[in-house]
């Protein structure tokens, strides 16, 4: 559907006098005999639905009782899709259905995707360029291509067109949306993600923000592509991932988070490896066979049947699991996640809300607190130390970029001047903005920050039997270098 067509289909009123809608009618199949005019009344036929919203809900109801299972296969393919709007067409000339200016093509399409796709904003949740769509209520519509993002020139008719597509959208997980529980976040079947918010949290009508999800993960090779980071910075990590190091990747909302999880997870050796896991709403994409996927339990509207993240985990322990892969750490799990991460889970991820790579770890100190195991403050520290090993901060930049613009090392040697207050981090690589072109791309570099690698570092990495990778180097290369 063209962008401003919703606006005309709704400045237009069906009962003007204007002639020649631009479908030809055709009379109705149930009328025997002369064929009524568009305009004439049949006094004992139920009225013919005439606006757009009466369209919808008609052929919808239609389609319902007689085409309920081609209305199934049409949600999953195009060419069920393109038979379910043969039937609509064949629908709106037997009964004369006609809006004008709209070809009977472009109405039956409209209302296809009305009926099983995502009404005025389904071209942008089909458009494979496009990554998040943004509804802030009826009339303001924003999608994300690229990194960036751009309002379009898509609306609803108002606060229950957008409200229906909503509960249409969610009604098939199981979930709904009114007054007692005005806002959802959930998984489509397709892997996306949809949150919706209605009043009275949001001031501004029903909020709708779906996810797409990529129809393939990205790899660390992908974001080299995209500029995320560089090759030596994949090479290092890659090795990093083999040698069983536990990684926080941190980053805002939408940095980018949990595709780099991804992409780090899909690093790991398989197949001898089994591989847990836990997620709100299950985003990751594992290449690997042996996966075990959790996905966490929001409570029902009677406030029963909850599972958090944290009850997950805890269980997940008594999986045998080689590695854990939290998909992001928001609250008391961090406790269980460094217990983990210190006992013989080596190599588990997460993710973690936060502005920098040191605040990340700032973070996981206060989440531990909240967990309520009563830790002394110096324990807690102590656990983050030796439990993480290596922090990834990703950005999301003024361009739309994202960018791993850390990754450091947390600081492990009990020397004079370390802290005992917070755990500090080593830089090993980071992203150095040099400037912003006329055009709003960022300009940097990614830079390398050599050193010899700590003492722990060189040993879990002499365990896996990996060379340690640049830019770091082992004690032992760099004497043996001196002395040759
Ligand atoms: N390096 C990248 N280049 C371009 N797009 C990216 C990159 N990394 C992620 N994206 C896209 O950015 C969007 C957000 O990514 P992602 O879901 O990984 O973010 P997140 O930090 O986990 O978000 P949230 O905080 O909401 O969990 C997705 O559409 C993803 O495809
Ligand atoms: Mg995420």
């Amino acid at each position: 559907m063209s962008p401003g067509l919703l606006r005309r289909l709704e400045r237009q009123d069906p009962t003007a006098r204007e002639p020649a809608p631009v479908v030809e009618t055709a009379p109705p199949v149930a009328a025997a005999g002369r064929a009524p005019s568009t305009r004439e009344t049949q006094p004992d036929q139920p009225e013919r639905p005439r606006t757009v919203g009466e369209i919808i809900r008609h052929v919808q109801n239609r389609v319902l009782s007689g085409h309920a299972e081609l209305l199934a296969a049409s949600r999953h393919s195009a060419e069920e899709r393109q038979r379910l709007k043969a039937v609509i067409a064949r629908m709106l000339v037997e009964e004369n259905l006609v809006v004008r200016r709209l070809t009977r093509d472009a109405l039956s399409e409209q209302l296809v995707s009305e009926i099983v796709g995502y009404g005025p904003i389904d071209q942008y949740i089909r458009d494979p360029a496009v990554t998040e769509v943004m509804v802030n209520g009826p009339g303001r519509v924003y999608v994300e291509r690229k990194g960036r993002l751009e309002r379009v020139e898509a609306g609803f008719r108002d606060h229950d067109h957008l409200h229906d597509l909503i509960t249409r959208v969610v009604a098939p997980l199981g979930r709904r949306l009114d007054q007692a529980s005005p806002f959802v976040d959930a998984r489509l079947p397709d892997g996306s993600r949809v949150n919706a918010v209605i009043a009275p949290l949001s001031l501004v009508g029903p909020v709708l923000t779906v996810r797409k999800f990529p129809e393939r993960a990205m790899t660390l090779e992908d974001l080299v592509g995209l500029g995320a980071l560089n090759q030596e910075m994949a090479g290092f990590l890659e090795a990093a991932v083999r040698a069983r190091l536990n990684v926080i990747i941190s980053g805002g909302a939408g940095a980018g988070k949990t595709t780099l999880l991804n992409a780090l997870a899909g690093a790991i050796p398989g197949p001898c490896e089994r591989i847990i896991t836990i997620e709100d709403s299950a985003e990751l994409k594992l290449p690997q066979e042996h996966v075990v996927s959790l996905e966490s339990r929001p409570a029902n509207t009677e406030g029963r049947g909850e599972v958090t993240i944290r009850q997950l985990l805890r269980n997940a322990l008594r999986m045998r699991p080689d590695r854990l892969i939290i998909g992001e750490c928001r609250g008391g799990e961090a406790f269980e996640l460094l217990q983990a991460m210190n006992s013989g889970h080596n190599g588990s991820f997460s993710t973690v809300h936060a502005n920098s790579a040191t605040d990340a770890l700032a973070r996981v100190e206060n989440m531990v607190l909240m967990a309520g195991e009563e830790l002394p403050h110096r324990a807690i520290i102590d656990q983050i130390r030796s439990a993480a090993d290596l922090v990834v901060h990703v950005e999301r930049y003024a361009d739309g970029g994202r960018r791993l613009s850390q990754i450091g090392l947390v600081d492990k040697e009990a020397g004079p001047d370390v802290s005992r207050d917070r755990v500090d981090l080593r830089a090993v690589f980071r992203f150095n903005v040099t400037g912003v072109t006329g055009e709003g791309s960022v300009d940097g570099c990614f830079e390398a920050c050599p050193a010899v690698a700590p003492g722990w570092l060189s040993a879990k990495f002499r365990a896996a039997g990996e060379p340690m990778p640049p830019p770091l180097a082992n004690e032992t290369d760099r004497r043996g270098a001196g002395a040759g």
